[in-house]
């Protein structure tokens, strides 16, 4: 028997740059497609439900040490394997429930609640520097001047980085998550992501040792207190990696929802429009963006015992690719999948993923999306495109890595300031 799929079309530079077609496809054949034995994964699960399932059915477990180790991958090796084998992304389901219980604790609704303000100021600052880069219809890069420094203040607010630290951040961040990537790695990627495990594991060593000494309100000093209280239920190591991956995670993610987000609206002038007359349609509009350009394509699970999904046997120890961002696009549960439509009812997702593993910064990160969004519009009316977009390669934390933007309309009529100063003095 053939095999319809191969994932080597998915790891293909169309596909990457495009993938909704080949999603349109897999949906055609089901909700899941067995792959030939040799292929790195048994199964593709691309429809909505079966992907919820295997995310949600302990069965289906994240790739933990005893499944590296049964595959014979040398992780221990690895600065960035070590940090991510001990963060919450990859423990084992006993370890997963104890840590992240406690990063609830730390991480609570009245935290990030308490984070509005700094989001709302650092959003302004933000757009203030992209006034005056962008004057008289300079282009600017919005990622560069927005969508990457608002989620890396934002976080480094969270945790209590200092502001003057912060720039040290985006390429430690970039090489470190280099090997999150779907497909093989260059050794010089996996030598750089493991540098800068290195360097970001004594970045945050030092910064728990301050906290230690000088407590904030901030969660490095809440993490590090409960670990005070109750060192058995969160060790040294697993401290420190879940701060490196909350970090990372909390950063490039969000950065793409803004990235991808504008370069949708820009497209979609009604639904921009939209928008900008109406900011209380934020929160639908950044379920939206999240649903139809996730910046997170795909998670992996194994199976713990021979199971199945969809109908497709799925060995003991073999791996499920799970396509969240087709199961995004699926018909048989977002009509007219292909159409960004703001106003769909009952959009959930699985942008966030699902089951144990959904993201802990789900809620920081609509926040930011929810504030940032209408302020940006409504600073910028004329706000445009200043080049075509590049394409995106990545199936993980997928956006652009830079977008020019004209600010301002340079053709526009701008009042004559000598004008207005004089029209500002008493007559
Ligand atoms: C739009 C923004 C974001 C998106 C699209 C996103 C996406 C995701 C996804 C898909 C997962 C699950 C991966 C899996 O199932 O294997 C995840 C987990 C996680 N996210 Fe986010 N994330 C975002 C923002 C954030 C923020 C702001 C933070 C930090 C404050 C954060 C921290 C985490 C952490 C620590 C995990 C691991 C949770 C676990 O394994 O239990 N994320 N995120």
């Amino acid at each position: 028997m053939g095999f319809p799929v191969s994932l080597d079309e998915l790891l293909g530079d169309e596909v990457r740059r495009d993938p909704y077609p080949y999603y349109a496809r897999l949906h055609e054949l089901g909700e899941a497609v067995a792959l030939a034995p040799d292929a790195p994964h048994a199964v593709v699960v691309h429809g909505y439900a079966a992907a919820q399932r295997v995310l949600r059915d302990p069965v289906f477990r994240v790739l933990d040490a005893r499944y590296l180790d049964r595959a014979g991958v040398r992780w221990r090796d690895h600065a960035v394997l070590r940090i991510l084998q001990a963060s919450m992304f990859n423990a084992p389901a006993e370890d997963h429930a104890r840590v992240r219980h406690l990063f609830g604790q730390a991480l609570t609704a009245r935290r990030v609640a308490a984070l509005e303000p700094a989001i709302v100021r650092i959003t302004d600052d933000l757009l203030d520097g992209l006034a005056e880069a962008g004057a008289d219809g300079r282009p600017v890069d919005f990622m560069a001047g927005f969508a990457l420094p608002l989620p890396s203040a934002v976080v480094g607010e969270l945790l209590g980085v200092p502001h003057s630290d912060r720039a040290w951040f985006p390429s430690r961040v970039r090489a470190f998550d280099a090997v999150l990537e779907i497909g093989p790695r260059s050794f010089r990627e996996i030598r750089a992501a493991n540098r800068a495990a290195e360097e970001l594991a004594g970045y945050f060593t030092t910064l728990l040792a301050a906290r230690r000494a000088e407590p904030r309100d901030d969660l490095v000093s809440a993490l590090a207190r409960l670990r005070a209280e109750r060192p058995d239920q969160l060790s040294e190591a697993e401290l420190l990696a879940n701060l490196i991956v909350t970090y990372n995670a909390g950063f490039r993610t969000t950065a793409n929802l803004f990235g991808s987000g504008l370069t949708l609206l820009l497209a979609r002038p009604a639904a921009l429009a939209a928008l900008r007359a109406d900011p209380s349609l934020a929160p639908a509009y950044v379920e939206e963006i999240l649903r139809y350009e996730p910046p997170v394509h795909f998670a992996v699970r194994y199976a713990a015992e021979d199971t199945e999904v969809a109908g497709v046997a799925v060995p003991r120890g073999r791996t499920a690719l799970v396509l969240t961002g087709a199961a995004n696009r699926d018909p048989r549960r977002f009509p007219d999948p292909d159409v960004f439509d703001p106003s769909r009812a009952d959009n959930r997702h699985l942008a966030f993923s699902a089951g144990p593993h959904y993201c802990v910064g789900a809620a920081l990160g609509r926040t930011e999306g929810r504030l940032a969004l209408p302020r940006l519009l409504d600073r910028f009316p004329a706000l445009a495109l200043a080049a075509t977009p590049g394409e995106p390669r990545q199936l993980m934390l997928r956006g652009h890595d830079q977008l020019a933007v004209r600010v301002v309309d340079p053709a526009a009529d701008r009042p004559d300031r000598t004008a207005r100063v004089d029209l500002a003095q008493p007559a």
